[in-house]
Parts: structure tokens; sequence; C-alpha cells
């Protein structure tokens, strides 16, 4: 299922500096790249003339009233925009009536130079969360038109003779592998920073077992270890769901047809909280996750982390990446050890002891 991004998410995630500038020349909205852009904050240019931070070398008041009175964009190339504290910059300029609003939308699309800057100041993983953005905001775009074609084959193959819907049926099959690839972008687009909590660990497991049970893993056989004396994690219990959820169904689509047994294990790690005392991180609490299946391929045991590696016909191979970055998020740890007739992926998480009051 789809959710379209938020328009505050769009903002946010836009690369170029943005203005909402009411019809007095007020700023109405900056969004976070406009602020780095005139190094002030959102709230303090909010409600200000937006012109007396921003020194455009064109006239410009002229060129919103012709915009506003053709309802056209305007594109203006090569202005030097000065912001009073640091020399001109030479940027494009676009325009747009505000839809349903008497304001205008501006743009500055920022000279490489400054765009580098950006990227630098921001740090690579906020310019690497707005692509993700924009990649989320693509595959949106794409599922609906899909969804039509999809529709339309099946339309098409109910006036077909039985032997005529191979085609047809190659259609919808491959549009929905398509969407299901893009779906798991989507969920990359809509990861945020975990919320954390003290939380139980066995909880979650359960959560995520019944839910496998219910689904992909019914033909499975899931057998609990668990250490009842384990302390709380600190943990955003939605996003380890997320993460068993994927180990148990690799595990479950490995076994084939014919089934197989997984076992969750869960216990302390008495050698890493002796570490502790020279002062390394602790991650005492461990999970274990193993399967009786046919083993990780040799060739691709190595990258399995990495998005887009999978051994399997229609993998999109996002789950473990998706697996990684979320244990990654969480300070965690995620190992991987496969043979034939064993593979069992550990997880270490830290404890909740002391986090929080
Ligand atoms: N328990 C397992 N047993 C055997 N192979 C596994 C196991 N877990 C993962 N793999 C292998 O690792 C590959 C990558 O897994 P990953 O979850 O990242 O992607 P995927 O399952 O192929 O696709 P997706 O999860 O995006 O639908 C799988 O295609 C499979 O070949
Ligand atoms: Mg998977």
């Amino acid at each position: 299922m789809g959710v379209l991004p938020s328009p505050d998410l769009l903002w946010q995630s836009l690369p170029v500096p943005a203005f909402l500038i009411g019809a007095d020349g007020r700023a109405e909205a900056v969004n976070p790249a406009g602020e780095e852009f005139l190094n002030a904050s959102a709230r303090s240019l909010i409600g200000q003339p937006l012109f007396d931070r921003l020194a455009v070398d064109a006239p410009l008041e002229e060129a919103f009233a012709r915009m506003r009175a053709g309802h056209s964009a305007l594109f203006i190339n090569d202005v030097e925009v000065g912001t009073g504290d640091r020399a001109p910059v030479l940027c494009n300029i676009q325009a747009a009536p505000m839809a349903g609003a008497p304001g205008t939308v501006l743009l500055l699309i920022a000279p490489r130079e400054f765009a580098d800057r950006l990227g630098r100041a921001q740090g690579l993983t906020k310019s690497a969360r707005s692509a993700i953005g924009m990649a989320d905001m693509l595959a949106h775009e794409i599922k609906n038109p899909l969804a039509g074609i999809t529709g339309a084959a099946q339309l098409l193959a109910m006036n077909l003779a039985p032997e005529d819907r191979e085609l047809t049926d190659l259609i919808v099959t491959e549009t929905r592998r398509i969407v299901k690839l893009l779906e798991q972008v989507e969920q990359f687009g809509r990861m945020r920073p975990p919320e954390r909590h003290a939380v139980n660990i066995h909880d979650i497991l359960d959560r995520a077992r019944r839910s496998a049970e219910l689904g992909f893993a019914s033909h499975m056989r899931i057998i609990e270890e668990f250490d009842p004396s384990l302390p709380p994690v600190w943990a955003d219990a939605d996003q380890l769901v997320q993460v068993f959820l994927n180990l148990l169904r690799n595990a479950a689509e490995a076994s084939g047809a014919q089934g197989g047994r997984i076992r969750i294990r869960t216990f302390y790690d008495l050698t890493l909280r002796l570490r502790r005392e020279d002062g390394s991180r602790a991650l005492p609490v461990q999970v274990e996750i193993s399967d009786d299946g046919p083993g990780i391929p040799p060739a691709i045991l190595e990258d399995i982390f990495d998005p887009f590696v999978s051994g399997r016909e229609n993998g999109t191979g996002l789950g473990l990446a998706l697996v990684s970055r979320i244990i990654a998020d969480h300070d965690g740890w995620i190992g991987v050890e496969s043979q034939p007739g064993r593979t069992t992926f550990r997880i270490a998480l830290p404890k909740a002891q002391g986090r929080e009051g």
C-alpha cells in the first residue's frame, strides 16, 4: 500500500533552497536548504520581508507581477544572489505562483560549489536521506500507473482463451514484481531514526513469530529457546519486529515448500559483559535465528547485507540491507554463519539499563 509522502516531507527533502513568499513579500515558509543558504533559522525568517535577507540582482518584483498575471512559471538563469554575510553566488532562479494562494514559490538552483558545500555541511547521511526521499517519491509515482497496467492486463485476459493468457499473465506477474520492489524502496524511504525505549526482546520476537506463522512461515516449525532473565533492550520495537520478520521470511523462503525448522534463541553474552571493564561497548543481549535450510549461496555470502544482492529468482535483495541498517541505527551488531543444513543470523543489542530513568 502506497502512502503519499506528506507535502511537508517533500518540502524538507528538497535539495535546493526553497521559499514561499506572501503577496506582501514576506517569507511564509523556508525549507532546510533555504535556512542553510541564508544561514538563519526558518523561525527567524518567517514573517520578515524575504528580500531584506536575499539580495537578487534582477528586477524580481516586476517579473513576479508578470508571472502572476500570466499564471506562468518564471525562469531566470545566472543571477547573482547575495545574502549579506557572504559573497554573492550565481544561481538559476525558478518561481511559480502558489497554487490557490496569492503568494509565490521561489527555488534557487544553486551552482555546483554551493551544492557541494551544502552536501558537506549537512553530512553524507542527510544528502543520502534526501536521495532516498526522491527514490521514495519516484517509487510511489511509478506504482500508480503499474496498477493501471495490471488491471488492463487482467481485463484483456478475461476475453482470451485460457491458452492465450500466457502473455497477459506475464504482464501481471512482472508488474507485481516491480510493485514489490518499489514497496521495498518506499520502506527504505520511510525509515526514520529509531524511537528507542526499554523494551522486552521476547515480546518483540513473539510479535514477529505470530505474524510469520499466520503468513509466510505457516509451513515452518518455529522453536523458541528464550532466556527469561534477559534485561530489556534499548530499541524501537516496531523496527526490530521488521528485522525479525525479514530474517524469518528469508529462512522460510530458503526452506522451500517442504518446510523446515527455525530456532529463535536469546541469551546473555557474559564474555561481552566482562570485556566491558576495559571500556569497550557492551552489547550483551544476543538473538539468534537459525534454520536448517540449504544455506546461503557461497557466491553472495560476503555481500549479503548490501542492497540488491539476492540469491532468489524473485528476490529484491533489500531485506537484509534494511535489517543491517536498522541494527546499525541501534548501535547493534549483526553477523551470519551459513553452511548447508544450518544458517544462523546473530544479532547483538545494547541493554536498556542506565539509558532511561
Ligand atoms: N536463511 C537463509 N538461508 C538461505 N539463504 C538466505 C537466508 N537468508 C538470506 N539468504 C540469501 O540472501 C539473499 C538476500 O536476502 P535479502 O533478504 O536481502 O533479499 P531477498 O530475500 O532476496 O529479497 P527481499 O528480502 O528484498 O524480498 C537471499 O536472496 C538468499 O539467497
Ligand atoms: Mg528477504
